[in-house]
């Protein structure tokens, strides 16, 4: 019985903090999304106007972090390369893009939390679909 009640607190206790923890780090992200992300990607994630077309220079506008967006089409590793190091690490180095790398701007934490906070403004299929798209390949075969 004691066991028991020592448990229930023990799992409410791991079930707050986690809570609190990925509360504060969507808090954190979104302040680090307003100070470095939403000049190019919006304050709404709304994206440049016209992102699906092609600025006079050849690249591409800022594209939305909404549900318009193909953001959350990209598994959690990729879209941290992506801000980390830049789309020129998946793309290859001759790639053009006004995308900046921010390695050296915001440490792996900082990128994480904007990343987490870009994750909870999705509406809750879309978040399932991007940590399917996270899962290894195998396991998102067994999914009905
Ligand atoms: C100077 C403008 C600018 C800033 C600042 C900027 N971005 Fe971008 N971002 C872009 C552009 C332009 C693209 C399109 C990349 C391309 O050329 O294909 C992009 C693409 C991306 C992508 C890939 C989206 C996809 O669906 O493939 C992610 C993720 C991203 N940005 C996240 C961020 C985050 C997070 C921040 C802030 C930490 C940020 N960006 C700051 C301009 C910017």
């Amino acid at each position: 019985m004691r066991g028991e009640a020592i448990t229930t607190i023990v799992t409410i206790a791991v079930i707050g903090g986690t809570a609190t923890f990925m509360l504060l780090r969507e808090s954190r992200g979104r302040a680090i999304y307003l100070d470095h992300c939403a000049g190019c990607h919006g304050v709404y994630l709304e994206g440049a106007p016209n992102w699906q077309e092609r600025l006079p220079d050849g690249r591409w506008p800022a594209p939305p972090h909404d549900a318009t967006g193909h953001t959350f089409h990209h598994p959690d590793e990729l879209l941290f390369t992506i801000v980390r190091d830049g789309p020129q690490a998946v793309l290859g180095p001759t790639y053009r893009t006004d995308m900046p790398a921010f390695a050296g701007i915001l440490s792996d934490e900082e990128i994480r939390s904007v990343l987490a906070y870009i994750k909870s403004t999705l509406p809750a299929e879309l978040r399932e679909y991007q940590d399917l798209m996270t899962r290894p390949p195998a396991a998102r075969l067994l999914q009905p």
